[in-house]
This record gives C-alpha cells, structure tokens and sequence, in this order.
C-alpha cells in the first residue's frame, strides 16, 4: 500500500471549529488510547473498563475493536503482514478522526508491527497518541484462549498467529505498561486513569 495520495484535484478544507474548540467544549482533551498487544492479552477489556470510567466521568470516548473492524471496514483484510499494515493503517485514521472530532478513541489491536504502530503514531500527531502496552505472556494467554483460537493455531488450523507462528513486536516506549497476567483489570485501568490525569488530558474543567 502507498503512502501518497491517488487523487488530483483535491483541496484540503479547513474546519470552521477546530479540535480545540471541541476539547473546550467537552471539558478533556481528545487523544488516541492505542492499546496493543497479543491476542486474549485483555486490550478490549481493558479498553472497555476505561471507557466505562471515563464515560461516568462525562468524557466523550469510543471504542474501536479489532474483532468488530474486520467485520465491516476492514473485511476484505486478512493476516498478512501487508494485510495488517493496511488494517491499522486505516485505524490510524479513523482514530485520528475521532480526536479531530474532540472524542478520547481507544483502538484495541494486536498491532504487532512497531513501524506500522510508529505510523499510527505520526497520524494521529505525537501529543495525541499514547501507546499502552498490554503485557500478557503468550503462556497466559494461550491458557486464558478465550475464543479458542490458540488451540486452533497450535493444530496448524489458523496460518500466521501472533505469538504462535507471527511476530509480536514489543513497544520500545509505550506511554502506559500494563502486565494482565500479573496484575487485576481494576490496577491496570487505573493506571491508565492515572496518567490520563497527570497528563492533563481529563479534568482540565475542574
Ligand atoms: S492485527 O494484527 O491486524 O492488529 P487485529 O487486532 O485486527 O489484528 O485482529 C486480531 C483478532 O483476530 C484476534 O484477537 C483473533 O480473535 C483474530 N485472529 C484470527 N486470525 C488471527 C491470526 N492469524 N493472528 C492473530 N489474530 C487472529
């Protein structure tokens, strides 16, 4: 997939409100919560448990979800690396799209590619995307296989599993770590929570 544009005669618009007319409004700012690790690490739970918090907190937030993705936007992708790139490619913009919308968006996807997260990154703008890396030994969560699928590819069933028989690439320097296997979802919201605060990105209308 290329990174230059297809079309000609294109004109950027320039919004009438900007982002920070909606961070105004909404009382937080917007940012992408980008979680990422293997496969029944706990990213999806843990981005649920943060959404469940902010939203009671009277944040705007949403939740994009590898699973449901590939049901729609991205059901003609597979597993290939290349297929992968472009799948968190195109999260990569629809996440930046929802911060220029003024929403904290949380993307929960293996992204086992640090130069595909490291784009990701660059689209989104490097103050409004903090990497959380959710740390599971693959033993833990082959022992966790919630939806089977480990099982699965350890019979030579599914071709190309992260952990099993694709690369994981760790984050260098993620913003937020948390280890699911050896610590409660309460502990590893929170520290989420925490952060969030100490960095001013919630409760900037208190
Ligand atoms: S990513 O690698 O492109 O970021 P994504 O997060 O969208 O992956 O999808 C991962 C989910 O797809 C897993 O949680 C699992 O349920 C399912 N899945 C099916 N096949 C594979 C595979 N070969 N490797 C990893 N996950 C797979």
């Amino acid at each position: 997939m290329t990174d230059s544009v297809k079309s000609k005669n294109i004109t950027w618009h320039h919004a009438s409100i900007t982002k920070d007319d909606r961070e105004r409004l909404n009382g937080h700012r917007a940012v992408v919560l980008w979680f990422t690790g293997l496969s029944g690490s706990g990213k999806s739970t843990l981005a649920h448990a943060v959404e469940v918090a902010l939203f009671e907190m009277g944040c705007r937030t949403y939740v994009l979800d590898g699973d449901n993705i590939r049901h729609g936007l991205n059901k003609d992708l597979g597993f290939s690396p290349e297929d992968r790139e472009e799948n968190i490619r195109r999260i990569g913009e629809v996440a930046h799209l929802f911060v220029e919308a003024g929403v904290i968006a949380m993307t929960a996807f293996i992204s086992p590619y640090r130069a595909d997260r490291d784009k990701a990154r660059q689209i989104a703008g490097d103050g409004n995307f903090i990497e959380v890396y959710v740390k599971c030994n693959v033993e833990t969560c082959e022992k966790r296989d919630v939806k089977g699928l480990y099982q699965k590819a350890r019979a030579g069933l599914i071709p190309e599993f992260t952990g099993i028989s694709a690369p994981y690439e760790e984050p260098l320097r993620p913003e937020i770590v948390v280890d699911t296997a050896a610590e409660p979802l309460e502990t590893s919201a929170q520290k989420v929570l925490t952060y969030l605060r100490e960095q001013g990105i919630i409760g900037i209308a208190d």
